[in-house]
């Protein structure tokens, strides 16, 4: 599992010293603005609020065989779970489950799925460089209702300034803790040149669509990561990376769903 143990080093904040964008779910040069929810009572994935699986029932979490959350993930189809190719980089299928229905992480509401298979995007290498997409094929059909995912017909959802949805168990600040409860916020699309302003070459309109508010403050973070961008009633996006969480003048990054659909549906 070198993948889910590099996750577990980045959140526990044992960054390596290499690049933050590179790497991105290590947080590094924290120099970046302090999100201005910290301290906030209830303030969530950063800058959120609590939500409940009932109203989002296809936002699943990856976890290990001992139950550790460290990603999120997204049913398309009862066995069928879209996540990062950042999370399931490294891991064998054995060693992965999948949580449905369970808002609190301290409970065992819900079910746990096993998964038999793990595709990867076969492109993807680094989630900075695009394909950052993976899919897995659970041991079971799930109860909870799957969300269809964008592709090239909706082309009208990326339109920045677009009210998203993005929802996980992930730090409720960059470089915190991760939270017990599924949390979701709003947050509106940025355009594709604005976002190259933030992160140069390393954002990539074709793969990546970037979401956030230009004064920060609202975000996914780490541990969310695999989990939903949702907008228009589709799954459009899946979080990937971004520069800290939350910074102003730096959106979270997600994998662009339209642009992989025809690989996704491959896989269903
Ligand atoms: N890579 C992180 C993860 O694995 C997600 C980071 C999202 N960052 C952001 N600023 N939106 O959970």
């Amino acid at each position: 599992m070198a993948a889910t143990l590099h996750r577990l080093r980045s959140l526990l904040g044992a960054a390596l010293a290499a690049a933050t964008l590179s790497m991105a779910c290590v947080s590094v040069a924290e120099a970046a603005p302090t999100p201005s929810t910290d301290g906030d009572v209830g303030a969530q994935i950063v800058g959120g609020t609590r939500a409940s699986t009932s109203t989002y029932p296809w936002v699943v979490y990856l976890a290990t065989s001992s139950g550790f959350q460290y990603c999120g993930g997204t049913l398309v189809a009862p066995n069928k779970v879209v996540t990062a190719a950042h999370c399931t980089e490294g891991d064998s299928a054995s060693a992965v489950r999948v949580v449905a229905g369970r808002d609190d992480k301290n409970s065992t509401a819900g079910t746990t799925a096993r998964v038999t298979k793990i595709w990867i995007h076969p492109s993807y290498t680094d989630a900075t460089r695009g394909y950052d997409v993976s899919v897995l094929t659970l041991d079971r059909n799930l109860s909870q209702t799957p969300i269809k995912f964008a592709t090239s017909a909706d082309s009208a959802l990326y339109t920045a300034g677009t009210s998203s949805t993005i929802l996980g168990w992930g730090t409720t600040s960059s470089g915190g803790s991760a939270s017990r409860y599924l949390l979701k916020a709003t947050v509106p699309l940025t355009s594709n040149s604005s976002c190259a302003s933030s992160y140069g070459s390393d954002f990539i309109a074709s793969a990546m669509v970037c979401a956030g508010y230009a004064q920060g403050g609202t975000d996914t973070c780490q541990g969310d990561s695999g989990g939903p961008l949702v907008a228009g009633g589709k799954l459009i996006g899946i979080t990937s990376w971004g520069e800290g969480c939350a910074a102003a003048g730096y959106p979270g990054v997600y994998t662009r769903v339209a642009t992989y659909a025809p690989q996704i549906q491959a896989q269903l």
